[in-house]
């Protein structure tokens, strides 16, 4: 079975962290979003993986991944001209896939569950697709399932009167006949070739369309909320481990992970789940966590930040009270002498709450 990873799209919801780069290389715990992806399909056995790239990202994506070596794997990577939609995205690997079964893997859904056994069911299995649906609260936001004798029946995106609250996560078992029932689709109303469009005419051809429950965790990572969110889980279940070196009068509470050269001096507190990167100089009467993610390189000095994620090379310093943010790379925020002073250079579409 081959992989497909999803890395275009427009990212619009994350803006202005999606201004340089795609929001699948945005990092959740100091690691790419989409590298969980990549780990998923690599520990399930598959061997050869294409991205779908698009815009902006497409080089990052590239220089990161490079051909697979890392990972023990062969990358191909496929550009999409503009985000035409996740069925669009699909129908670009025609070629690649050939005529072997398939998984596509959004790279933006996170999941922490193996997806070994799906993969081996999927292989044995005579039906047309397979999906992994997940109970959700908010199902109106969602592609929702509705089954009869553990087949899925029907697809319907984002309904008003959701049937069922199972949404449809960003992972797809499918087989190459996905291919023809592609070229049927007509654009929707947001000019977009729809995976839930394609699902449902598989079922309406009456095409068996099986699935597996995620109990445990599934994120689709569209937002800055859903963000913070993945990072506060994947740090709970991250094992500990502390390369650093910590000076004396230094609280730590829970659990942490603190990379190599970094140095953490007299009268930091740091409450787990944190991570720190590598060489960053943790100072002054600095209070980390919990639930938060410290990107390498970082100085932080005096501030206090809980619930957040600073990406690599950022300087924080100053009485500052940091909460529920994302700071992207290369940041610096500096606390002012005089209190009612305030200074910004700032992107486009930056977002600030004092
Ligand atoms: P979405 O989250 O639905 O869309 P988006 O990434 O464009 O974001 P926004 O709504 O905030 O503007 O996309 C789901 C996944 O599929 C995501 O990983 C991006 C990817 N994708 C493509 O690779 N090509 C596409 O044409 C589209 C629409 C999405």
């Amino acid at each position: 079975m081959k992989g497909i990873i999803l890395h275009g799209g427009h990212g619009t919801r994350l803006r202005p962290l999606t201004h340089t780069g795609p929001k699948q290389l945005l990092p959740i715990a100091n690691k790419p979003m989409s590298e969980y992806c990549v780990e998923t399909l690599v520990d399930a056995g598959i061997k050869e993986i294409a991205f779908i790239i698009g815009g902006i990202g497409s080089k990052k994506v590239k220089e990161y991944y490079g051909n697979g070596e890392k990972f023990g794997v062969k990358f191909t990577y496929i550009q999409q001209d503009s985000p035409r939609g996740i069925a669009h995205a699909i129908s670009l690997c025609e070629n690649f896939i050939h005529n072997e079964k398939f998984v596509v893997f959004l790279g933006d859904n996170i999941i922490q569950r193996k997806i070994n056994d799906y993969v081996l069911d999927f292989e044995k299995s005579d039906a047309s697709a397979s999906l992994l649906l997940c109970e959700v609260n908010n199902p109106s936001q969602f592609g929702i399932a509705e089954i009869e004798n553990n087949k899925i029946i029907k697809i319907t995106e984002k309904p008003k009167n959701p049937p069922t609250n199972l949404a449809v996560t960003g992972i797809y078992f499918l087989t190459p006949y996905i291919f023809e029932v592609i070229k049927k689709l007509k654009p929707s109303w947001r000019n977009e070739l729809e995976i839930a469009d394609a699902l449902q005419i598989l079922v309406e051809e009456g095409e068996e369309i099986i699935y597996g429950m995620i109990t445990d965790f599934w994120k689709d990572t569209g937002t800055p909320d859903d963000i913070i969110e993945a990072n506060r889980i994947i740090l709970e279940n991250m094992p500990e481990s502390f390369q650093g070196v910590k000076e004396e009068n230094v609280v730590i509470k829970g659990k942490i992970i603190v990379g190599e050269g970094t140095i953490i001096k007299n009268g930091v507190k740091i409450l787990g789940p944190a991570i720190i990167g590598k060489n960053c100089i943790i100072e002054g009467n600095t209070t980390i966590g919990g639930n938060t993610s410290i990107g390498k390189n970082a100085h932080l000095d005096d501030c206090n930040i809980s619930d957040s994620i600073i990406m690599s090379n950022c300087t924080i310093k100053g009485k500052l009270n940091i909460q529920n943010s994302i700071i992207a790379s290369n940041s610096k925020i500096t606390k002012e002498q005089n209190e009612n002073l305030k200074k910004f250079l700032l992107g486009e579409g930056t977002q600030i709450s004092l």
